[in-house]
């Protein structure tokens, strides 16, 4: 073959690969769905829904050919025709068509397995597993940085608002100060029935889980824990961090009852479960716990399921994002997001894309996270008091020898224990190591029933 002959043939190779390639970018993109409960039937719904904005948006159309459940004879909440049922999650991972896979089990053991497995298939994954990416997301990242696909976890936080999105690409300009967040709708939707109609907190609870609200294990939310994987998502993607979720500190709402919610009020205070990560000279703190936040602070208003995320970025100030937290078709918005973007980056070169924790991976800072001994904060401390002289006085001498003044001390309503009072105090801003010191002291005397419930107040 003479040279101008195979210059020719391979003109012509190349046009029909160049041609081969264009096609397949106009066919549709095949999506494998590992989990059809809440948030997976919520996605096929919002495919179907809106397919044609999503088509215009993507450049190609998303279709669902391949769905992962446990039980096939189950009810869905969405139309399943077309689709192919397995209740082998591996075979969809592994299967050589699917260009995405959208893991919405749940869970860290069975998700992790099939997220590195479609990983190593050089699939693109899609995910609203807080869970998974607080846990493992140090791993899961650094395969898919290798294998040049893409993770996405737009769901894994605060439902509906787009607050990765919003933190890890429209504030990148920032040194992000701190941020707190309003960001498990179960918590919220509790105390706000417990604040508006004096509801009882199992009862609330049981409600939530029929909306789907919940955890699978709803302990995750009312502990803290779903929050806590969540901040260490927030904090990392804030502060350039690596994932840490075993150093955050964790509090739920079981402790907190109607009188407190009612003490709150009275004092100008709501009560808000939290997660807050905040810039300090000795480290970074990661804290998740009930607060007493100002009913001046809009966060305060942030009712029922929906979350709210205030962030203080250094050029832009404070920024807010509101939303609903929770729910098939809130959450649904985010996965498709992320679906959306990953079927535009399907053709970019993978060394260029925004890194998954906003940070280049080699650029994470080993900035210290402290322990909550050295947060300093204000303090409601709530105590039952034995109605007769001399007991206050005792409490007061405690405090006052470990230098922790007060804003104010309230006699309340008559506590359960017979002659027994509920007392309550705001202190000043105290190291919490001296008020934990002040509590076990306060918990000896002879005056005061049961233990002393303590919350802390966060002012934004
Ligand atoms: P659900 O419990 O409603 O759904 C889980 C689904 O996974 C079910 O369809 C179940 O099948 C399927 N499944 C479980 N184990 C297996 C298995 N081994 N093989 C195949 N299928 C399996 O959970 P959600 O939709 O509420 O949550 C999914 C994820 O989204 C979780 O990570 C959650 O934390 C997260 N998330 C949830 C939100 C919400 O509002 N619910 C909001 C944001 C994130 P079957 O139906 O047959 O039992
Ligand atoms: N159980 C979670 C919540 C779901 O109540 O916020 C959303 O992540």
């Amino acid at each position: 073959m003479t040279k101008i002959a195979a210059e020719a043939q391979q003109q012509t190779h190349k046009q029909t690969q160049s041609a081969q390639t264009k096609d397949k970018h106009l066919q549709p993109v095949k999506v494998g769905i590992l989990g059809l409960g809440t948030v997976g039937s919520g996605t096929v719904n919002v495919l179907h829904n809106n397919r044609d904005e999503i088509t215009r948006r993507a450049g190609r159309a998303i279709d669902v050919t391949h769905v992962a459940l446990r039980d096939i004879k189950k009810k869905r909440d969405c139309n399943t025709q077309n689709i192919e049922l397995s209740t082998d999650p591996f075979s969809i991972v592994n299967q050589p068509d699917i260009d995405v896979v959208v893991e919405l089990i749940g869970g860290t053991d069975i998700a992790r397995e099939l997220v590195l497995q479609a990983i190593a298939n050089g699939k693109h994954v899609v995910t609203a597993n807080k869970a998974l990416i607080a846990h493992h997301g140090n791993e899961i990242f650094a395969q898919a940085q290798k294998h040049g696909v893409v993770v996405a976890f737009e769901a894994a936080v605060a439902g509906g608002i787009p607050i990765i999105k919003s933190i890890r690409e429209g504030l990148a300009g920032n040194r992000i100060e701190w941020l707190a967040g309003i960001i498990n709708g179960t918590c919220n939707y509790i105390l706000t029935q417990m604040q508006q109609y004096g509801r009882d907190f199992a009862e609330v609870l049981s409600e939530a889980q029929k909306l789907g609200y919940a955890e699978a294990d709803p302990s995750f939310d009312i502990d803290g824990v779903d929050v806590a994987h969540k901040l260490t998502i927030l904090a990392s993607i804030a502060f350039g961090i690596p994932l840490q979720y075993n150093k955050v500190y964790v509090e739920g709402i079981r402790n907190i009852t109607q009188l407190d919610v009612s003490y709150a009020e009275q004092l100008g205070y709501r009560i808000k479960h939290l997660g807050f990560a905040r810039r300090q000279a000795q480290g970074i703190e990661l804290r998740v716990h009930p607060c007493f936040i100002s009913q001046q602070c809009l966060l305060a208003h942030v009712d029922g399921v929906m979350n709210a995320v205030l962030v203080e970025g250094d050029a832009v100030g404070q920024t807010l994002y509101y939303g609903a937290g929770a729910g098939a078709n809130p959450t649904a918005s985010s996965v498709v997001a992320d679906l959306v973007e990953v079927v535009r980056t399907l053709t970019t070169d993978s060394e260029n894309r925004v890194p998954h924790l906003a940070f280049q991976a080699d650029a994470l800072s080993t900035t210290p996270i402290m322990s909550i001994e050295a947060v300093e904060s204000v303090y409601y401390i709530r105590m039952q008091a034995r109605d007769e002289a001399g007991v206050l006085a005792e409490v007061t001498q405690i405090l006052s020898e470990l230098n922790i003044s007060m804003e104010a001390i309230l006699q309340k309503d008559r506590a359960e224990h017979a002659n027994h009072v509920h007392v309550v105090i705001l202190t000043h801003k105290v190291p919490e190591k001296h008020l934990n010191t002040a509590i076990e002291r306060i918990e000896a005397l002879p005056g005061i029933a049961e233990n002393v419930l303590r919350v802390r107040v966060v002012d934004l």
